[in-house]
């Protein structure tokens, strides 16, 4: 019996502090604080696993029970002022941390850990949908773990047993805000993703806004539009329902909650109508503010049309840290963190273990970015990848000396490699898909070799809408290809900065590196004022070399790739005027490329373990 309380007890002692036990201590800043009006939102969008914070930057490093105690407190403030506040959470909330990815079935702990937020308006993701089991799970458990708040306004769902085809949740939702009485109608929504396993459908959106139930919803009484989605914000899919409510509410506040493309955003659709986005990976918590949408008085009150014509609508993007979320409730240490908060954070803990997701692997023996220094460059991720990994590990045992090209997309690479402990949870983090290396024997080399400029120009070959050039590269690279500049992605395609800096070594006394991001609204939105960091361009695909004779070029190769851009090999080498299709394919390495990734840092970086 006490051997078994005693962990529990460890436990909420280590924990009092709130945040995981081995997250870095948040850094002081310069703040500013968050504007509260009637209608107050707290937004979560493409946490993608990262529940338990980022253990490596502090100033990412509050975990969900943070979260959920900082939401607790800006509940009882919103009681208090009489005004309201609400929770989104616009999808991509699984693959790309331990916390979901490492356990079989996947996120057998993260589920469990997610719902104790008290989300009011959630949706689905593209990556719910990739595997057909997670598209399950959606279904039997997200949904029911947010009765009532899951909103698919263009999501189906097959169920496995007879085949039949039913939303996945409600097509929308009405309610009235607690406390000023405001009369909201709120829809859910995916963009036109093509890339489900075939246990959903998605149906896409500008055709959704011509059904009867979305005609009859848009032509409903109600003081607000909420139409949160995994949608990027000023993608033609949010202006296609902008346009269709105001052809039937010219007046009508809406407001929209985008995700996706992994920026934090903001967008002015008109005097009315104001989208958010809040970024990714647990790294920011957007807050966005509403003033004058409607008191509880008539609405046809002279007073009431005065508020109504001077609205206000005001965003925040929040780190997500305990430095910024004591700040803001004006809490301490002891005061801030909340009994559910702390056993959030204890399970998350426990979870953690369990996974074994601190498990050593390795020392990465220097700092490798996706985008925060050059490709090629000592210290681009890819660069490593290129030459070091796939250089070593795309070996096929009985074709080893057979010349060989390997590629590989870099949206496959998800997040960046500090210099120092590489973890198992790590793995998952750089690199949480379950891909594996296929090739095609014998490819005409001068074939073969005009691929990868193919897929780098991006272009008009690839014209189908199931291979749009976006999948291959990282979300944050969306920005670019839309009409957009993401603000907080000034490419740059020159080298200026010095190459290897912490990501958040201070380099004056008072502010550190991190977003500083610029949108519709000008550039302070970001609750926590930092110095800009630099992000340059990358490729959507690199490739490796691998045992080329010396002199000349080889008559044919081995064509090897991940087995994600299949699609895209196939339509390039057709091009090329090499006819091949799926049966050419063959299985290369039957492992995971993250598997084979993970056991080369084994190898490769134990040496420098020792600290
Ligand atoms: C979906 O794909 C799986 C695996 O490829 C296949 O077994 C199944 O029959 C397909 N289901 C439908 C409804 O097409
Ligand atoms: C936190 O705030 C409480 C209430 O204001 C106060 O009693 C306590 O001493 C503070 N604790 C710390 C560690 O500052
Ligand atoms: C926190 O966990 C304890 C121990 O399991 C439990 O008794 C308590 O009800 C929980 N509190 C909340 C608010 O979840
Ligand atoms: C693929 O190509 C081969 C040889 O060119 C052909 O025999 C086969 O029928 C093709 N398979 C499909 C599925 O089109």
């Amino acid at each position: 019996m006490a051997k078994q309380l005693l962990p529990w007890t460890y436990l909420l002692l280590s924990l009092a502090a709130a945040e995981q036990p081995s997250a870095p201590k948040p850094v002081a800043a310069p703040m500013r604080s968050l504007p509260w009006g009637q209608l107050n939102f707290l937004q979560t969008t493409d946490t993608h696993g990262w529940h338990a914070g980022h253990l490596q930057e502090p100033q990412y490093s509050a975990d969900w029970g943070d979260y959920i105690s900082f939401a607790e407190h800006m509940h009882r403030k919103a009681d208090e002022i009489g005004a309201d506040l609400l929770l989104i959470d616009t999808g991509d909330r699984i693959e790309g941390n331990g916390l979901y990815d490492a356990s079989s079935p996947k996120g057998q702990y993260d589920y469990d850990i997610f719902k104790e937020q008290d989300i009011d308006v959630i949706c689905t993701g593209n990556h719910e949908l990739y595997q057909a089991d997670a598209a399950a799970r959606e279904y039997t458990k997200t949904v029911p773990n947010f009765k009532g708040k899951y909103i698919a306004s263009n999501l189906d769902y097959i169920l496995p047993e007879t085949g039949e085809r039913i939303p996945m949740a409600q097509r929308y939702r009405t309610f009235t805000t607690k406390n000023q009485g405001i009369r909201v109608l709120a829809f859910g929504f995916l963009f036109d993703f093509t890339g489900n396993a075939n246990n959903t459908v998605v149906q896409p959106v500008e055709k959704t806004i011509e059904e009867k139930w979305f005609q009859e919803a848009i032509r409903e009484d109600v003081d607000l539009f909420l139409v949160i989605g995994h949608v990027t914000l000023h993608g033609p899919e949010y202006k296609a329902i902008f346009k269709a409510i105001r052809s039937q509410k010219w007046d009508t506040p809406i407001q929209f909650f985008g995700g996706h493309s992994h920026i934090r955003d903001f967008a002015k659709y008109d005097s009315k109508a104001y989208g958010v986005q809040a970024g990714r990976y647990m790294e920011t918590i957007g807050w966005m503010s509403i003033d004058g949408i409607k008191g509880k008085g008539k609405k046809d009150d002279p007073k009431e049309i005065e508020l109504r014509s001077s609205m206000s609508f005001q965003r925040r993007y929040i780190d997500n840290n305990l430095f910024g979320y004591r700040y803001h409730t004006g809490l301490n240490e002891s005061t801030f963190p909340t009994e559910h908060g702390q056993n959030v954070s204890a399970a998350i803990y426990k979870a953690r273990k369990a996974l074994k997701l601190d498990n050593s692997y390795g020392c990465a023996p220097r700092d490798l970015w996706m985008s925060r220094t050059p490709y090629p460059g000592d210290n681009s991720l890819y660069t490593w990848l290129e030459k070091e990994v796939l250089a070593n590990v795309a070996i096929k045992p009985e074709r080893k000396d057979t010349p060989r090209l390997v590629i590989f997309n870099t949206g496959s690479m998800r997040f960046d490699i500090f210099k120092g402990p590489f973890t198992r949870d790590s793995t998952y983090i750089v690199s949480p898909f379950v891909g594996t290396l296929k090739y095609i024997k014998d490819v005409p080399f001068k074939a073969a070799s005009e691929v990868l400029p193919l897929l780098n120009s991006g272009g008009q070959i690839f014209d189908s809408a199931e291979l749009q050039m976006w999948q291959l590269a990282p979300p944050e690279k969306l920005s670019i290809h839309s009409d957009f500049i993401g603000p907080q992605m000034p490419l740059q395609d020159s080298f200026v900065s010095s190459a290897g800096q912490r990501p958040l070594l201070s380099s004056s006394p008072d502010l550190v590196p991190g977003y500083t991001t610029k949108d519709d609204a000008g550039d302070d939105g970001d609750d926590t004022l930092h110095t800009p960091i630099t992000f340059y361009k990358i490729p959507n695909c690199i490739q490796s070399s691998v045992s080329m004779p010396a002199n000349g070029d080889p008559e044919t190769v081995d064509f090897v790739f991940i087995d994600f851009v299949q699609p895209w090999i196939l339509t390039a080498l057709r091009f090329t005027g090499q006819v091949y299709n799926d049966s050419s394919v063959e299985e290369y390495r039957p492992e995971a490329f993250t598997d084979l990734m993970a056991g080369w840092i084994k190898e490769n970086w134990k040496k420098n373990c020792k600290n």
